[in-house]
């Protein structure tokens, strides 16, 4: 069979019911697979039906993390979202072949967060190997710096926690300063080699496509912990 294009993966993931797409940014509403304009700020427990944690996966790709993190959690719901819906559609399509009734797409910009979310309706994030932006130009993209952590905080319940698991060390050390500058977050555990642990926790064992390809390449896997 031949290959499906991006185009075509793009065009499909929209087709499904757990997938919600925001197609311009200056105008914040959500399309849902039958081409509906919804709504779920603050109501995202009525679209999974219950009142378990939500769970967002930032920078998502192909979600393996909320994919493993709902087979992990079935009492947990995870938002799985990213920008590229062609990446996106491929854990949409595993979702689908798993039967998960726990996890959900929201394809925007990151920057477009707190349009979706109300506060306190998130219990914890998941920032996995975002792309590290180094150029100083750039330094406001990176999904840990302040102006990040202002839209994490407004939607995060007060013992939420922010995740960051990333092989970059020159995001984790920005993440890492920027953190200790910042009177308002509390950094709760930094660990520059996750796999040179004795115990690594079955959550962090997750790996993603990008985490597989860094691996592969001997770099070491960092996690980074902060809440407010
Ligand atoms: C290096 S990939 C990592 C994908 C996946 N988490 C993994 O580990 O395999 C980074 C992802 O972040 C997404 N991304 C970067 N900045 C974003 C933003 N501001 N809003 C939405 N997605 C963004 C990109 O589209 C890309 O899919």
């Amino acid at each position: 069979m031949a290959k499906k294009g991006k185009l075509q993966k793009f065009a499909e993931f929209s087709q499904i019911p757990f997938v919600f797409e925001n197609f311009d940014p200056k105008n914040p509403a959500l399309t849902n697979n039958e081409g509906d304009v919804v709504n779920y700020q603050n109501r995202w427990s009525d679209y999974f039906k219950n009142d378990h944690p939500i769970v967002l996966e930032l920078a998502c790709g192909k979600a393996e993390y909320a994919i493993g993190m709902a087979q992990l959690y079935p009492d947990k719901n995870f938002i799985a979202i990213d920008i590229k819906g062609w990446r996106m559609w491929k854990g949409a399509k595993k979702v689908l072949a798993l039967e998960l009734n726990n996890v959900a797409f929201l394809r925007t910009r990151i920057e477009q967060l707190e349009l979706f979310f109300g506060e306190n309706e998130i219990s914890e994030i998941w920032i996995t190997f975002p792309d590290p932006f180094l150029r100083k130009s750039k330094v406001n993209r990176r999904l840990t710096a302040p102006n990040f952590r202002e839209k994490y905080r407004k939607i995060l319940q007060a013992d939420g926690t922010v995740n960051l698991k990333t092989d970059s060390e020159e995001l984790y050390q920005f993440s890492l300063q920027s953190i200790e500058g910042d009177d308002s977050v509390n950094l709760l555990k930094a660990d520059s080699d996750i796999y040179s642990r004795d115990e690594v926790p079955e959550i962090l064992q997750i790996k993603t496509y990008y985490e597989k390809m860094h691996l592969e390449n001997a770099l070491s896997i960092k996690h980074l912990v902060f809440g407010f």
